[in-house]
């Protein structure tokens, strides 16, 4: 013990703890609406919204209730939408998803004619939702050591970036502000940007989701978005949850590509990617806590094992604790109201 008494020369935090109003002075990450970016599904001939089971609260959406909830989210404060379209008929190639007349380019337009540019609507630039094999991209016979896991059958890296560059410029034309690619697969930036260029949209960002993870996490998604693989999984290209050093590989590959912000993905379970990704990198940082997080509390909050609307907040701030500047979350609108 030191002569100034038990405790001189020891910082005391719980000086700086003592009220809410000493807390919030000394909070050094806030939480705010326009930190938000709510997913939406909208599916083709819905006339009624579906919930999704898997995740209470969300549904697939009919065009109309999806403007309803557009003008809401925009009401809210958030900052963005992330689009997933379901369209009514899938095929080897994923043909909606670059269909001028597919759900989630109707969907766009409509919803840029409502809102202009009051929120920033963002595509969600794969091919699973569109295909009848629910993979992201187009597929090929195994060539060389892979043997592939649906009758020989693989992913088709370098033909599918064309077809991603042909849904980036329908979905830039249909009028989406942002396009976030997020098939994984390798070179998909420089054919987004180059198509894009191309085609006129020069003032078009890309969203890549740069480090993105083959997840347990996305179930309930696969419910939402009806884009579960057929056979196999994604863990050819997606990543593989023990890397680190390779996400940043991945970032600097997707930056030097052309990207204008990147997206770690999931969230919670990756925070150290994404405190390290937003430490490497001096564009904007997005974190997407996926659905499997969501579902998560959400189900331990209807047992009365946490306490929900505390639960939700501590994520989202842990996440934006760990570095990102935006977070895409199922609960966006309602989190922002909270936060209002
Ligand atoms: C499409 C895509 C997926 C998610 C976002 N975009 C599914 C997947 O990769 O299997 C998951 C989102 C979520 O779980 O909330 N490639």
């Amino acid at each position: 013990m030191s002569e100034g008494g038990a405790h001189a020369g020891f910082a005391h935090g719980r000086r700086l703890r003592s009220t809410p109003a000493m807390r919030r002075w000394t909070a050094q990450t806030r939480l705010a609406p326009a930190d938000l970016v709510l997913p939406v599904f909208v599916k083709q001939d819905l006339v009624d919204p579906v919930p999704i089971r898997s995740m209470p609260g969300v549904v697939q959406h009919s065009l109309d209730s999806l403007r309803k909830a557009a003008h809401e989210a925009a009401e809210a404060g958030i900052s963005g939408l992330m689009l997933f379209g379901i369209p009514a008929e899938k095929d080897a190639v994923g043909s909606q998803a670059d269909a001028a007349d597919g759900i989630v380019n109707v969907a766009l337009q409509q919803l840029r004619a409502d809102l202009g540019d009051e929120l920033v609507l963002m595509a969600d630039l794969c091919l699973c939702e569109y295909t009848d094999h629910g993979h992201c991209g187009v597929l090929t016979p195994a060539r060389g050591g892979a043997r592939g896991q649906g009758g020989g059958l693989v992913v088709d890296n370098d033909p599918t970036l064309d077809r991603y560059a042909s849904v980036a410029v329908a979905q830039a034309q249909a009028g989406a502000h942002v396009v976030a690619p997020s098939g994984m697969m390798d070179g998909q930036i420089a054919a987004i940007r180059a198509g894009l260029d191309s085609a006129g949209f020069t003032e078009t960002p890309i969203l890549a989701y740069a480090a993105k993870y083959a997840s347990g996490f996305y179930g309930p998604f696969r419910e939402a978005a009806e884009g579960a693989p057929q056979f196999g999984d994604r863990s050819t290209y997606q990543m593989d949850p023990p890397n680190a050093d390779e996400a940043l590989r991945e970032v600097a590959q997707d930056l030097a590509e052309g990207a204008d912000a990147v997206m770690v993905k999931p969230a919670l379970p990756y925070l150290d990617i994404v405190a390290r990704v937003a430490d490497a990198v001096d564009v904007p940082v997005s974190a997407y806590q996926v659905s499997g997080e969501y579902a998560m509390v959400e189900a331990a909050a209807a047992n009365g094992w946490v306490d929900r609307q505390r639960a939700i907040l501590e994520t989202l701030t842990a996440i934006r604790r760990a570095g990102a500047g935006s977070v895409l979350t199922y609960g966006a609108v309602e989190a922002a109201r909270w936060l209002r």
